[in-house]
């Protein structure tokens, strides 16, 4: 593959990324030092590493859900500079660029099946009209379009994970970054949801970053990481 074309099907590009919290009378806790990720196109990467060391925090710089002390982020071509606080402009591209999955599902209790997985759609802009088959595609394709008109909390642990994954998937994003995803799950339960996700992940060409604990699921992504001492350690 050329140097051009490497860098046009990459999705996601962190550059120097780095985070410190301030702790009350303590020093810094520094948590991200100098990051570098490089995602393409239909590519998985995963990331393991003790409870603490900062997975969560630093997907949470990648979807700009918090800003960096450092670094740059690249949403596709979309530049931003990490370290500035979150515009209200982004959480529309976030909407269409990148879908998140997060160990506790965070569905809107007050809303229904189908109706999660349609505000995102709002969200992004996109026309609801056009994508709700496609939302009801995708439930389906989870296993839980007979749920569509369920609230979430007449759902098991497991089938709030499968409206979640549609709910992410749903504005086909480039890029999904799940974080923990089967944590609050059974076993058997959080290896059907795992299959689920890379299937779906690999059918829609979405590129993903795993956050997990468990090391079978990390090996079946494409690349395997491990953060340590604020480092990201290629395997
Ligand atoms: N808003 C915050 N203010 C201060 N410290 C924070 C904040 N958010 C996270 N931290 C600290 O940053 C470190 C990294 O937290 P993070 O949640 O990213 O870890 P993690 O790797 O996701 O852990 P786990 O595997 O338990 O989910 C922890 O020491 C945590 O206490
Ligand atoms: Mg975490």
């Amino acid at each position: 593959m050329s140097e051009q074309t490497k860098k046009e099907n990459v999705v996601l590009h962190a550059k120097s990324l780095s985070k410190s919290y301030s702790i009350v009378d303590a020093p810094d806790l520094k948590v991200l030092n100098q990051v570098n990720i490089t995602l393409h196109e239909s590519s998985s990467l995963s990331i393991r590493g003790d409870s603490g060391c900062g997975k969560s925090t630093l997907l949470n710089l990648l979807a700009r859900l918090e800003p960096a002390d450092e670094g740059t982020i690249f949403w596709g071509e979309k530049r931003i500079a990490a370290a500035s606080k979150p515009l209200a402009v982004e959480a529309s591209w976030r909407a269409k660029h990148v879908g998140v999955v997060y160990q506790s599902y965070y569905l809107i209790p007050e809303l229904n099946v189908l109706e999660n997985v349609l505000m995102s759609v709002r969200l992004s802009g996109l026309s609801i009209a056009e994508y709700e088959p496609r939302a009801k595609e995708l439930l389906d394709q989870m296993g839980v379009e007979s749920k569509s008109k369920q609230i979430p909390s007449k759902l098991s642990g497991g089938e709030r994970q499968r409206v979640a994954i549609a709910r992410a998937l749903v504005n086909r994003p480039k890029v999904i970054l799940a974080d923990e995803p089967t944590g609050n799950l059974d076993e058997r339960t959080g290896a059907e949801i795992m299959k689920l996700l890379l299937n779906a992940s690999a059918k829609e060409k979405t590129s993903l970053i795993l956050v997990t604990h468990n090391p079978s699921f990390a090996r079946a992504t494409d690349e395997t990481s491990i953060l340590k001492d604020g480092k990201l350690i290629y395997e």
